[in-house]
């Protein structure tokens, strides 16, 4: 079952600003959006930033890897000037202030762990510490219609990284990511306790779509930038995607096909 927004933007704004920036983040909300996916790894200090790449050099300029930082010597970085010369100066954000940022403003996560190779068990279990502390009222309260829902939900392709953030905090949700689900998906997901399946949708067929709402979970697809196919997959029982085409599937694209 999903408890959560149907449509995301991915990384914050789409391709329509650099992604897992503030301005990626204020461009989607800009266009409505109350809902984000981004990705999160440990800086060198173990500090959680907002970013993709475990490399810098395609959105940060420079070389080297990200662990090769501090989070802060990240944050002066400019994760920006690629996308625009708008944008030069926009650091790589602290998880910390971004997922503030967003509960501040009633914007739901969808947090990515995205740990730098080698370290998935320290980078789920720290942003699973930081995420069920800032939101530990909210998972406390079962009480209130809807108060749970506003937590985040951690996704991640490592199950070393779900594992460690099942361990830390087994009270914040969990969503089993894969590009293509493989055989024993029921298994891996049950063995993190997830509540979703996070899939390609190029790779999903409408018969594994029924197995997963079968089996109970959500099922949630990335990233999917063509209307016609968004309406195709909820048509399968596909309950929430993300976009990168913000300006052309809305936050309100679901009541609109519907
Ligand atoms: O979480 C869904 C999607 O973001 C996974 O792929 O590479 O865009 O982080 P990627
Ligand atoms: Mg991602």
């Amino acid at each position: 079952m999903w408890r959560y927004p149907k449509v995301l933007a991915h990384r914050g704004g789409g391709t329509l600003a650099p992604e897992n920036t503030m301005a990626g983040l204020l461009r989607g909300m800009r266009a409505g959006f109350r809902a984000i996916e981004y990705d999160v790894m440990l800086a060198r200090d173990g500090v959680p930033v907002v970013m993709h790449d475990p490399f810098l050099g395609r959105t940060v300029p420079g070389s080297g890897h990200v662990v090769d930082y501090d989070a802060l010597e990240l944050a002066g970085m400019d994760a920006g000037g690629w996308f625009g010369r708008e944008y030069e100066g926009e650091g790589v954000p602290l998880f910390v202030e971004f997922a503030q940022f967003c509960k501040a403003h009633g914007v739901w996560m969808n947090i990515e762990l995205k740990p730098a190779p080698g370290h998935e068990i320290e980078t789920g279990g720290a942003v699973a510490r930081i995420a069920a502390a800032m939101f530990a009222d909210e998972l406390e309260d079962r009480s209130t219609p809807g108060r749970l829902e506003r937590a985040p939900l951690l996704s991640s392709f490592s199950m070393d990284a779900l594992l460690a953030a099942h361990e830390v905090a087994p009270q914040l949700p969990r969503a089993f990511l894969m590009s293509e689900l493989p055989p024993d998906w029921e298994r891996r997901a049950r063995e993190v306790d997830a509540v979703a399946i996070h899939v390609n949708h190029r790779h999903l067929t409408p018969q594994q779509a029924r197995e997963v709402k079968a089996a109970g979970f959500g099922l949630f697809c990335y990233t999917v930038n063509e209307a016609a196919r968004a309406a195709e997959l909820l048509g399968w029982g596909v309950d929430a995607f993300c976009t990168d085409r913000i300006d052309l599937i809305g936050p309100d694209f679901i009541t609109q096909v519907k």
